[in-house]
């Protein structure tokens, strides 16, 4: 089985740090599989650009390179890549100074009717320039777009400041902020859960649901990326976007459609609902990690402050918050959130725990009544299970046991399953912003986070030591239990 295709119109992409991480290990694979799969148009380009002094023949040669590493086994084919290198063009280009932009403008012109996108892989530092620069050279048409890339700020101060610059140049529909967890297929599935099933709705809030879980956790260090991580951690790095998209689809009024604005629009209010969290409460609601060395992935590995070589850093590379929402369909429900490196596993899911039955009519020798979960997985092994109370099976005496429903995505349906920057890149030529954070939301996300940053700092709050390879600081656990609750920790 597998979906139906529909061919985007011709598009230039520009990625601007197309030379760069990004584009090696995502931009590009994720281009070539569009291509592979027939959803192009022709005629469409891929323009690199970035400081590095390379020739065209140089950049094909690289993506070429970068695809033999990124690519899943079978899926390098010589002749595509061939027919993909032949879509890629280079330009050295200057953020800062007019170097290579008029040689941009001449590559574009050659397809000045086409959709245009130009993609910022780039350090936000420099996407004010790189935005001006794109106007003063007169490289905007009605058919451009331009996608950015988080940190979107590192407080609601820079975020202003930032959106306010490539504001001054694009408009709001215009700008594509990404965050690549809306592209995963899971996320979109919560969606479809909840709205093209009449069974969750009417028990999703706080008369039937007990509790929400929401955790990403990664498997790997810092991957190289000291340097950006040191100054942002955990709540920066994952909390303030991903985790809180996934919260807010979660917890979202159904919208009225699935319109971009309608869909933005719920999740926004979601956001300025959640309950201050603040000097006052840091300490009770929140729990900051670093991992210190042990094992990983199956062998030893250093701890954080090792992996800096030698510094000394109060960043989180754990976080776990009980967080509410202050309105009428979640009043009283936590929805506890955990992301950390180095833990035990690579695993993302979403748990809801409806609220146990209110009355028991079995015996004692039944056994004991567990509540239902609805466990939506993200990675990996994407999928959806739903648990039940059945009866054991055989004759004899009443007993029920916990059994699951379990449907993964993959074993249902063999298809492969698209990196989440293939739906997105491709959703930035089709202009449809669902899956893309507006400006506002992105606001009210550090306008949430701002102060946890700041009651830490206040408090004096410490990282809590863990172990890598393992689930977290015991705090993380004590959080929950406290509670009278357990994170769900089957993988
Ligand atoms: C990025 C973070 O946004 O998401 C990384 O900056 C993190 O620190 C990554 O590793 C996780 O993405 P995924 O898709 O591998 O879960």
């Amino acid at each position: 089985m597998s979906s139906q295709i529909i061919p985007v119109e011709p598009f230039d992409y520009v990625v601007f740090g197309g030379s760069g991480d990004l584009a090696e290990r995502k931009l590009l694979p994720a281009l070539y599989h569009r291509q592979i799969e027939g959803q192009f148009s022709e005629p469409t380009r891929v323009i690199g650009a970035s400081r590095s002094a390379l020739s065209h023949e140089e950049y094909r040669k690289f993506a070429e390179a970068a695809l033999k590493e990124h690519l899943k086994k079978g899926e390098y084919d010589e002749a595509e890549v061939k027919k993909f290198c032949a879509r890629l063009f280079y330009v050295p280009v200057d953020a800062r100074t007019d170097a290579g932009w008029d040689q941009l403008k001449k590559i574009l012109e050659e397809g000045k009717d086409r959709v245009r996108a130009f993609y910022l892989a780039v350090a936000p530092g420099i996407f004010g320039d790189i935005s001006q620069k794109i106007h003063d050279h007169k490289l905007i048409t009605k058919q451009t777009r331009i996608v950015v890339e988080k940190p979107i700020g590192r407080d609601l101060a820079s975020a202003l400041q930032l959106n306010d610059t490539i504001g001054k140049v694009f408009k709001e529909e215009q700008i594509f902020r990404i965050d690549h967890y809306l592209g995963k297929e899971t996320v979109q599935n919560l969606m479809a859960l909840r709205f093209a099933n009449a069974l969750y709705e009417p028990l999703w809030n706080a008369d039937h649901i007990d509790h929400v879980q929401i955790t990403v956790a990664e498997s790997v260090g810092l991957e190289g990326r000291a340097g950006y991580y040191d100054t942002a951690g955990a709540l920066r790095d994952m909390v303030q976007n991903h985790i809180l998209q996934l919260l807010c689809l979660t917890a979202m009024e159904i919208p009225s459609s699935m319109d971009s604005e309608a869909v933005r629009d719920e999740k926004l209010k979601v956001l300025r609902a959640l309950k201050p969290i603040d000097a006052s409460n840091v300490e009770q609601a929140t729990v900051r990690g670093q991992y210190r060395a042990g094992a990983s992935a199956g062998g030893p590995v250093k701890g954080y402050l090792d992996e800096l070589e030698g510094g000394v850093s109060n960043t989180e590379t754990f976080v776990a918050i009980k967080a509410e929402i202050g309105n009428w369909r979640w009043a009283g429900v936590p929805f506890y959130i955990r992301t950390g490196k180095r833990l035990a596993g690579r695993m993302s899911e979403i748990v809801i725990t409806f609220k146990p039955i209110p009355h028991n009519i079995f015996d004692q020798a039944a056994g004991r009544i567990v509540a239902n979960q609805l466990v939506i997985r993200l990675q990996p092994d994407e999928g959806v299970k739903q648990s039940l109370m059945i009866k054991d099976p055989g004759p004899g005496g009443m007993r029920l046991r916990n059994v699951s429903l379990d449907m993964s995505f993959a074993s249902a349906f063999n298809v492969r399953n698209p990196d989440a920057y293939e739906r997105l890149l491709m959703d930035v030529v089709r202009s449809n912003q669902t899956l893309f954070m507006r400006r506002d939301e992105v606001e009210a996300a550090w306008k949430w986070v701002d102060p946890i940053l700041k009651g830490w700092e206040e408090a004096g709050q410490q990282v809590q030591g863990y172990t890598a390879g393992t689930w977290g600081p015991s705090q993380a656990i004590a959080l929950i239990e406290r509670d009278g609750r357990t994170w769900h920790d089957d993988i």
